[in-house]
């Protein structure tokens, strides 16, 4: 940091306050997390200098001896870690690698059928404003009314119905494990492929904590810095007979030169997810949630399918008067908790208003919290919940915050 702070100070101090930030307050956000300093280091490294179009061994550039390493190791990694065929480590990022399994599988105009935002789904599962709308023809399912679980048998009578190329499944805001081999059954009684982004849940899938869509789905995505705990980034996973395919559709279909940096932290964080550690690690992110997810309830909270099988929970305030997930997640904010407001099923509020706050686990898991400290932080929040109005009681509560947070340090090195 010191050849940062002579030569744009300007940046070293915004990076020394989100450190500041981060270390201070609570990070509930269910896509993000702390990575580690090797993971840091890696990304940080003097890979970013190096243009590598291609893949290892084939490559448009000279000089990619070493970068062929970084990017060997992170695709072999990656394939004992989830145990697939082929594994393609170049996406820039989720949207990207959502991006080159549709283009791969997919036609403009084809049929496909994907879980609803509103419902969990993410904006690359066919919303009308991302590129997937755009290009596709989406078909969103729901889930049920009562349980907010998807009903396989409503998405087999709507599959039907639609018959589409492809069936995408997997979410952002889903607090429950989905059924792949049902999902399989259902694409191949309608004839479509089965893509499944596992963005969220990469990391219990890993730990073999959720069941794996990777002897089931022709495609899998995701990202690599939500619960697994890598750098930002995106990778897909196929059979070998769609792997020259993938291959040529990331690049030079949709990519130019891979992030070989990004690569390389890539590979870091798979090693690190390839052992002991990591899966005691996930199975601490499952039991905080569980335990954060009880708290709630017992405090007279609605849970969105009444609680989790996985690393992260929305409260729902559908049925509370005057209360919206705008109103709750600008609370939590002055309570020191960073949360994200988020559409529940059947939302009757706009997106930026929402009904619902999402609330995750791996951040706080990271820093080494437990289930006391989950249930010290659901009773912060329900707290700032019920003073939402309150700034001076949001501004105890932030003190309360601080000091939890003081004893379990992050990144205490990079602190100013
Ligand atoms: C399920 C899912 N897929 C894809 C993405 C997109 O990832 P990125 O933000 O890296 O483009 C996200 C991000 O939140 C996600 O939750």
């Amino acid at each position: 940091m010191s050849y940062l702070k002579e030569t744009d100070p300007e940046i070293y101090d915004a990076i020394l306050k989100e450190t500041d930030r981060q270390s201070t307050k609570l990070e509930l956000i269910a896509s993000e997390n702390f990575v580690s300093e090797a993971v840091l280091e890696a990304m940080g490294g003097v890979m970013t200098n190096k243009y590598a179009e291609g893949y290892p061994g084939k490559r448009y550039y000279g000089g990619c001896e070493y970068v062929d390493i970084a990017e060997d190791l992170a695709r072999d990694r990656l394939k004992q870690l989830f145990d697939c065929e082929h594994a393609n480590v170049q996406p820039h990022s989720g949207s990207q690698a959502n991006m080159a399994a549709y283009f791969t599988m997919l036609k403009p105009g084809d049929k496909v059928m994907g879980l609803d935002l509103a419902c969990g789904g993410h904006l690359t599962h066919g919303h009308p404003i991302n590129f997937s709308g755009f290009l596709f023809d989406f078909t969103g399912y729901v889930v049920d009314k009562e349980t907010e679980q998807v009903d396989y048998d409503e998405l087999l009578k709507q599959a039907k119905e639609v018959r589409p190329k492809l069936i995408v499944s997997g979410a952002s805001a889903y607090p429950r494990a989905l059924n792949f081999e049902k999902i399989r059954a259902i694409c191949d009684e309608v004839g479509a492929y089965m893509m499944v982004d596992i963005a969220h849940i990469a990391g219990l899938v890993a730990a073999e904590l959720h069941p794996s869509p990777i002897p089931y789905a022709d495609f899998v995505t995701s990202t690599t810095h939500k619960t697994l705990r890598g750098p930002r980034g995106g990778i897909v996973m196929c059979k070998e007979k769609y792997a020259a395919d993938l291959d040529r559709m990331v690049m030079p279909g949709i990519q130019g030169g891979p992030l070989m940096h990004v690569i390389a932290a890539k590979a870091v964080a798979f090693k690190e997810a390839l052992t002991d550690e990591f899966k005691v690690y996930q199975k601490r992110i499952v039991d905080n949630a569980h335990a954060m997810a009880n708290a709630l309830m017992e405090k007279g909270h609605k849970l969105v399918s009444d609680g989790t099988d996985t690393h992260l929970m929305l409260i729902s305030f559908i049925d509370v008067p005057k209360v919206t997930g705008k109103k709750v997640e600008k609370a939590l904010d002055k309570a020191g908790i960073t949360a994200n407001k988020n559409t529940v099923p059947f939302d009757p509020e706009k997106p930026f208003v929402t009904s619902g706050v999402r609330l995750g686990t791996p951040a706080v898991t990271t820093r080494g919290m437990d289930p006391d400290e989950m249930r010290t932080i659901a009773d912060f929040i329900d707290r700032a919940i019920a003073n939402r109005r309150k700034d001076e009681v949001l501004e105890g509560i932030a003190g309360e915050v601080a000091d939890l947070c003081k004893k379990f340090p992050l990144y205490a090195e990079r602190q100013g």
